[in-house]
């Protein structure tokens, strides 16, 4: 008993130490944003894809009870997407199956990942986050042409 609650204290203090004195951190790169406003908010007014003048692309998406927006986003393959993330409501998941993008969508947060998709044809964007009753109907997809 004592050895146990000694090693939870270790622990405690090793967690401490990393995240306030070292500044250790989940990593994430996330930054605020009113999920009230999200409808004048740019770029959240206009979700969807857009091409930078570098050639680059950035995907934004809003995430709801029980959709995302947009349901169907075409991409070209071989370009890196980056994915921007915002939840309007509750928190939801963002999941595309067969990448590494896997997202937490967090009401007043924007959340980023980024992917490179290789081959062509129907992704499928899934919520796998419990969000409510119609969670298990929570899905979109991504046509990579
Ligand atoms: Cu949204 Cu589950």
């Amino acid at each position: 008993m004592t050895f146990g609650i000694g090693m939870l204290l270790v622990f405690l203090i090793t967690l401490g130490v990393a995240a306030f004195a070292q500044g250790i951190n989940p990593p994430t790169d996330t930054k605020p944003v009113d999920p009230g406003k999200l409808a004048s908010t740019p770029p959240f007014d206009h979700p969807g894809l857009r091409q930078l003048p570098d050639g680059s692309y950035e995907a934004y998406y809003i995430a709801r009870v029980f959709s995302f927006d947009p349901q169907t986003l075409t991409v070209p393959a071989g370009k890196k997407i980056a994915f921007y993330l915002t939840s309007a409501d509750v928190v939801h998941g963002f999941y595309i199956p067969q990448t590494d993008v896997n997202m937490m969508a967090v009401p007043g947060w924007v959340n980023t990942a980024s992917h490179t998709f290789t081959r062509k044809g129907t992704y499928l964007l899934i919520c796998h986050e419990y969000c409510g009753l119609g969670h298990q109907n929570m899905f979109a997809k991504i046509e990579v042409q």
